[in-house]
């Protein structure tokens, strides 16, 4: 079997504190089974940065990172990564900036990386490249002589052609996709809206098989590879979690209160202006609710270099601050809002004790936070799920309160409904989500993923 080399931009190293997402969760999972190297960003940015990177290892992992320069780096992450990309995957093309200097930076930052994985793996090793940060990747890889198979799985959605053309370069990139050999999505949606946009690039040729398109002669083969959770562990630390003293201090801040928890990182596409003013309509039409329910958001910082990150804060507060100014009574305090990370255990202890949780983004790849709830629950007496049906996770979730973010007032519906479901209709909800999140493993997504990519099945065709 080839070796494997994981690359991403962010490289959770052991003993890291805060909560991993859902990108480091599923790379630490696959490498733990399988073994090999993980590379990527060391955390440091340099004036004139070293190229030979930091190497060390733990529990047969091999992490290799390098530290990035400082001139590059803000044009890179902060500029097309996460001022123009980032905006139009979660179909925000009003948030969307492109500048063809940034875009330059995005591609000597990825040209980087791949010469580390050239000058520390071997040309047959099998790469698995992750997320939007890395397109581009697999050309250079090429172009350093690697032939061993190339692996792309993208976290987050992958727009519509229509979207995806405000971007100048858009062709560019689907011609940058198609020089891995297998290119995974989360969602059948994000498939098709890839194969639109080559579609759009190569013509109607190069999509007339369903499990590879073909782009510039060579045959790339797509799938759809829902990330998921390892069901056990996160059952076990949630419920072992309800002893850890963060947990107990924020049960006994409730006060037997109903609590509605949500947990996302502070970003526009995670819905949270929405949620708060849908959470008000609920206050505002729930009269009988007043005083008896505790909503605590927890929405640790990030990105707060690109403009539009400082601004959903600002939106936040202030949304925050009238609905507790509006209805606050002096023993009771209707939105906790913290701007804080907790270690992952204590946040699927908090997941547990919720009665409610929302997870409500306008757009997200898959959301592991709900999936991580439902695991995270008590089947005899579990809690209630309003999840959008705008994240990957719905179109396996489909017994949780869908509901359509942007709608505050049927959010705001749900979430009475979500807190007066009868005990026997929430476990029959539960148990056939947990049945789903059990079909589905973390180990499924990268057993399937890295077998697809080693045997070529994808290639091999099966008509549309
Ligand atoms: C999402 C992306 C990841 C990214 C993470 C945190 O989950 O899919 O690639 O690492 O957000 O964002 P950050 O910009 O802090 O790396």
């Amino acid at each position: 079997m080839n070796r494997l080399i994981v690359v991403s931009n962010r490289v959770r190293l052991p003993q890291t504190s805060g909560a991993p997402g859902g990108l480091s969760v599923g790379v630490l999972a696959a490498l733990r089974q399988r073994g090999g190297t993980w590379v990527g960003w060391s955390g440091t940015l340099a004036d004139e940065p070293s190229s030979s990177p930091h190497i060390s290892e733990d529990g047969g992992i091999r992490y290799v990172t390098v530290d990035l320069p400082r001139a590059e780096f803000e044009g890179y992450y902060s500029g097309f990564c996460n001022g123009s990309l980032w905006p139009l995957c979660h179909y925000f093309p009003g948030r969307f900036r492109y500048d063809p200097a940034e875009y330059e930076a995005y591609n000597a930052i990825n040209r980087r990386f791949a010469s580390v994985v050239a000058h520390k793996g071997n040309a047959s090793d099998q790469v698995w490249v992750h997320d939007y940060q890395l397109i581009p990747m697999a050309r250079y890889l090429r172009a350093e002589g690697i032939k061993g198979p190339l692996g792309f799985f993208l976290h987050i959605p992958f727009p519509h052609v229509e979207v995806l053309r405000v971007l100048p370069v858009y062709a560019e990139l689907v011609r940058d996709l198609a020089q891995y050999d297998l290119v995974g999505f989360q969602t059948e949606q994000d498939l098709m809206a890839f194969r639109s946009a080559v579609r759009d690039v190569c013509g109607e040729e190069a999509v007339a098989v369903k499990s590879y398109v073909t782009v510039d002669g060579r045959k790339v083969g797509v799938g759809v590879f829902p990330i998921g959770i390892d069901v056990e562990s996160v059952a076990a630390q949630a419920a072992a979690a309800q002893a850890d003293d963060q947990v107990r201090r924020l049960v006994a801040g409730v006060l037997g209160r109903r609590l509605l928890l949500g947990v996302d990182r502070l970003d526009y596409s995670k819905g949270l202006v929405e949620r708060f003013t849908a959470y008000r309509h609920f206050l505002e039409s729930s009269p009988e609710h007043l005083g008896r329910i505790t909503y605590i958001q927890i929405a640790p910082l990030g990105r707060m270099n690109v403009a539009a990150y400082s601004e959903i804060r600002d939106a936040l507060e202030q949304a925050a601050g009238q609905t507790n100014g509006q209805y606050a009574d002096t023993d009771w305090t209707p939105i906790r809002y913290l701007n804080k990370d907790f270690p992952h255990h204590v946040l699927l202890g908090f997941l547990r004790c919720a009665d409610v949780c929302a997870v409500t983004p306008v757009r997200d790849g898959m959301n592991l936070v709900a999936k991580e709830f439902v695991a995270a629950q008590d089947p005899e007496n579990p809690g209630v799920l309003v999840l959008s049906n705008m994240a990957g996770a719905a179109r396996e979730l489909t017994d949780a309160l869908l509901v359509n973010p942007y709608d505050e007032h049927a959010v705001a519906a749900a979430l009475r409904e979500a807190l007066e479901l009868p005990l026997a209709d929430r476990r029959a909800c539960h148990a056939k989500m947990l049945a789903a999140l059990k079909r589905n493993t973390i180990r499924h997504w990268h057993e399937s993923f890295l077998a697809s990519l080693r045997s070529g099945r994808h290639l091999d065709g099966g008509s549309r």
